[in-house]
Formats: C-alpha cells, structure tokens, sequence
C-alpha cells in the first residue's frame, strides 16, 4: 500500500509529514511537526507540482514512482525556491533526467543560485495566464509576488479547479491521516495555522491581499497549498482567515500581556493589570514571559487579539534584550490596528519603558492607551493605581466594540 492520496482522479497528493525537524527555518518551533505538500498529475503528460524538504526526498520519489510505474515525469513545476519545498529538486533533476522544470523568470535565477550546474535547457519559463497542457488538464500560472519569495507564483489547474496556491493558505502541522479539511478536526490546526501566518509571511500583508483579490475571479473548488491542509469542504472560511489576518483585523476579544522581567517586579505589575482586566469583564487574557515563550507563539496571540500591553524592565539603558526582539519583529511586521498598554521598571536610569515608547511611536497603526507606568522597583501604590487605569482603559475600549 503506498501513502499518496487521490485528491481528485489524477491528482495526488504526495507530499511528506516532517516529525523530526525542531525548527522551521531553523528558528520557529515545530511541537505538532510540517508538512511539505507536493502534488502529481498522472495525465496524458505528467507533471508535479513543487518538491519537499530535502531530509524527506527518498520518501518524495518513491511516492511519484508508485503512482507513474514506470511512465516518465515531464514536467515539475516550481511554485516556490524556498528549500522546503525546492530541496528535493536536485535529486529529482538526476532522478528524472528528461524531466522538463516549470516556474518564471525569477525562479530560473533562483534554481541556478541554489543549483550551480542546472541546465537551461531544462527550463519552461512560463508568465502570467501561460497555459501548460497535459491533456485532459490545463494548467495556468499566476504571480504572488513576496507570498512568500519574489518569484513565488500559484498554478490554477482549469479543469478541476484546484488552486495549487503555494504557501498561502498554509499552515504548520503534520496531516496526520487526513488531509482534507473534511477529513480532519480544524480545531487542531486552527493556532498553528495562525502561527505560520503572522510569522511567515505576516509583514506581507498587502501582498497577500493582492493576491487573494487577483484570485478572486477564479472558481475554486480545491485550495492545495504547500503546508498543511487542503481546502475543499471550506475554501471561503479559509480565505477569509487570510484576509483577516492580512488586514491585521482581530479574531476576537482579549488582550495580550507580554513582559520582559530580570527579577520579578515586572512580572507583578504584569499579574497586577491581568487581574484588573478580569476584574473589568475581560475573559481572554493572554500572559506571556518573554524570555520564556517563543516569540511565534506570542505573535500568533498579537495577531488574534484587539489588545496588547507590553512591559519591559529596564537593562544597560535600554530594552531587556528578550524584549528588543519581539518588539524589534513585530515593528519589521508593521504591526497595527491594536490598543496599547505600556509599563516597566526604571530602577535607576529607565530604558525598557523608552523602549517600549520607541517602538509604539514608529508604528503609526497603534493606539496607545493612558499614561505608561514606570516603577522604580516594586510598584507603589500610586504605580498600583496606574497599571489599573490602563487596565480599566483597555477593557473599556474593547468592550465598547462589541
Ligand atoms: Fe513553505 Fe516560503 O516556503
């Protein structure tokens, strides 16, 4: 029995679950692993559609060959350089030496930066609304530029209407057994897909927006993109998932609280507002250490939620590093549509507040609420009352949005 899976009668599934990987892009924690979507057209012609990581390239092939049985592959299809999905592309290059590569202008340069003795000849450059044909399917190509790389494109298969969308609509996770949403308890994914977003492709807004309304004249019935779930039973739940969280449009009510903390008065005055924001109807309260959580976890809450209050101690007259990090990425994002809380520890000479200050007033998008409070070692209880006025502040404002 072979693992590939039918997603319609001649296109398969043949992409690869990856438990083993710590971190995706050698940075973002993996604790429920990836997948590398790939697909197979088994048609009059041939043609798959992307590769995987390297590490699961054996796997790749095998899979293509117990579908194809012996038959040759034509063409493969580039959607996207980013190893992940291209790793597998020189042991495919050798595997099938006839094999023709498909991508655009910019995807040729990027295989020759990768593959250094990649042959020309092998190349089809195909442009926006080329048609590829293979016989009873007709493949078209559309440019989604910085979704996630310059030359990133998605392929549009006419004839059964599938998106071969590219990392839009991905996600983190394994599929483990399904692999269409029908098939599988969105419930589990829900997070990381959120995750994958705000941190892969979440200073990218605009481009996905782009994208998504460049896509909107097609009829969609299948959504397969290169992570994670295939949409068929839900393609407008998922697409409006995207628009949402490109327009950094909250997901529901609730507040973030992120600290930075050397010794502990910070994280007081961190538990001080969160028990204030319950005390002022507020359910969803997100408290995060952040020399402790990863940074993706916490910027997929960012994205969720209306509110954020950020409290830093101060270190060498500056951010407590943990902190100039988050706030270091989340201002490359440019991060907006948010209610803001600032707080802190001065000690003797400040820093983390000023940072913090820093950080809001380069972000136009950002409202910030009250006066920020900064203690000079365990808050007083004047200190006290300002943490809860900025809690009163935040509640007021977002349940005034119900
Ligand atoms: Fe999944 Fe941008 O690669």
């Amino acid at each position: 029995m072979h693992y590939h899976a039918p997603v319609t009668d001649k296109v398969f599934w043949i992409g690869t679950n990856d438990r083993k990987t710590e971190r995706f892009e050698n940075y973002l924690p993996l604790p429920q692993g990836v997948a590398y979507n790939a697909y197979l057209i088994n048609d009059e012609k041939t043609c798959i559609i992307d590769t995987v990581e390297f590490g699961t390239a054996n796997l790749f092939i095998e899979k293509i060959e117990g579908i194809l049985k012996g038959k040759n592959l034509d063409y493969a299809v580039v959607n996207h350089m980013e190893p992940d999905h291209s790793g597998a592309l020189g042991d495919l290059l050798k595997f099938y030496p006839e094999t023709k590569i498909v991508g655009n202008v910019l995807t040729l340069r990027m295989i020759k930066a990768f593959i250094h003795d990649f042959d020309d000849s092998r190349f089809i450059t195909v442009k926006e609304g080329d048609t590829l044909d293979l016989g009873h399917h007709k493949l078209t190509f559309a440019m989604i530029p910085m979704v996630h790389w310059p030359e990133s494109m998605v392929t549009y298969d006419t004839t059964d209407k599938i998106l071969f969308s590219n990392d839009a609509f991905g996600s983190f996770g394994t599929l483990d057994g399904g692999i269409f949403d029908d098939e599988l308890n969105f419930n589990f994914y829900e997070d990381e897909m959120r995750r994958y977003y705000a941190n892969i492709v979440g200073k990218y807004g605009a481009q996905v927006t782009n994208a998504i309304n460049k896509l909107g004249g097609l009829e969609i019935k299948y959504i397969c993109p290169s992570h994670g779930i295939l949409w068929r039973r839900d393609v407008p739940k998922v697409i409006q998932h995207f628009l949402n969280w490109a327009t950094f449009t909250p997901e529901e009510e609730g507040v973030v609280i992120a600290y930075g903390t050397m010794y502990g008065t910070t994280a007081k005055m961190a538990n001080m507002i969160a028990r204030a924001l319950s005390w002022h109807g507020i359910k969803n309260i997100k408290v995060y250490d952040v020399s402790k959580t990863d940074h993706s976890f916490i910027i997929s809450d960012i994205w969720k939620y209306k509110g954020l209050i950020i409290g830093c101690a101060a270190h060498n007259n500056d951010l407590y590093s943990p902190m100039q990090s988050l706030l270091h990425k989340l201002q490359n994002y440019g991060l907006k549509n948010r209610y803001v809380g600032i707080f802190g520890n001065m000690m003797w000479s400040g820093g983390g507040v000023k940072g913090i200050k820093a950080f809001t007033d380069a972000l136009p998008g950002l409202e910030v609420l009250g006066d920020a409070v900064e203690s000079k070692g365990e808050p007083t209880k004047e200190d006290q009352e300002k943490l809860e006025n900025i809690a009163k502040l935040m509640a007021e404002k977002i349940i005034s949005e119900r």
